[in-house]
């Protein structure tokens, strides 16, 4: 199983912060944006982890995450994604990355308390995303079951109500993915949409849909980064990290504790 953390975009909606920095760098309570997505792939075991970024920002991504779990045998490798046109495009950037192997991909903004270690670890094949209800499904991708809560119908922010059941940004595919993702054609919006991915596997009845437990956030305005924070400390979501992270951000620091002694940073 490869990873991908889709860490790109320009988040006009936070600027003047994201002026300076990426958004998925900002703070959430005490680490940067980008640690809990990689929180959930090194949790299930993923050792092979691609970072797509913006290019204005992207030597900050390198700065922070370059050497970071190098003793841990976690490897991280970087790709520019010069225009952000749309999830799907996560998986041709890939293309080389993901080679023959399955992939899970995260957003680089995107916070959830559940554990899906099991479930990336035991995927075999088709595709796996997670659904989650909440008050205001037309904001996502939204997924409409049957009675028997199987899965018969996907649309990316719909118009019109079609379920409360909003798919947050955690994707299990198998290798298709990558041949499917070369023949999305872009959305009205002007993307290639995860969704056209998603329907692709449901089309085919190999997409399973399974329930996310506990708090997703989607950090992308002021008030969900805000509320971001307060939860991870409320419900110290911080504490639930792999101990490999917790052990890298110490050393880490230190490190730069030290060099701030000598005046080098
Ligand atoms: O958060 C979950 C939702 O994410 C899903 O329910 C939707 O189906 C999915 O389309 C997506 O919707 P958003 O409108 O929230 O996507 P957004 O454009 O905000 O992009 C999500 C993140 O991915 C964001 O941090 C920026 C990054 N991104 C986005 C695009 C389009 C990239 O790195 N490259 C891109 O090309």
């Amino acid at each position: 199983m490869k990873g991908i953390i889709l860490a790109g975009g320009t988040a006009t909606r936070l600027f003047p912060l994201t002026t300076t920095t990426s958004k998925q760098l900002l703070p959430v309570y005490d680490r940067q944006m980008i640690f809990y997505p990689l929180n959930v792939l090194i949790k299930a075991g993923v050792k092979d982890i691609l970072i797509i970024v913006a290019p204005e920002h992207s030597g900050q991504f390198l700065n922070l995450l370059g050497s970071i779990f190098e003793n841990y045998g976690i490897r991280i490798e970087f790709k520019v994604q010069k225009v952000p046109r749309g999830l799907a495009d996560a998986f041709i950037v890939g293309e080389n990355f993901i080679d023959d192997d399955n992939v899970t991909m995260t957003l680089g903004d995107n916070i959830f308390e559940d554990d899906f270690s099991e479930q990336i670890k035991n995927f075999k094949s088709g595709g796996l995303i997670f659904a989650k209800k909440v008050p205001d499904p037309e904001r996502s991708g939204v997924v409409k079951f049957d009675d028997n809560m199987k899965a018969i119908e996907i649309q990316e922010k719909p118009k019109k109500w079609l379920s409360d059941y909003a798919i947050p940004g955690l994707y299990v595919y198998d290798n298709r993915v990558v041949a499917a993702a070369k023949e999305v054609r872009p959305s009205e919006r002007g993307e290639i949409e995860i969704t056209s991915l998603h329907n692709w596997y449901l089309k085919k009845q190999e997409l399973e849909v399974a329930m996310v437990n506990g708090v997703w956030l989607d950090a992308g305005t002021f008030d969900s980064l805000l509320e971001a924070s307060n939860i991870v400390k409320e419900k110290k979501i911080y504490k639930n990290f792999d101990s490999i992270i917790d052990k890298a951000i110490k050393e880490f620091s230190a490190e730069f504790k030290e060099l701030a002694k000598k005046r080098l940073v």
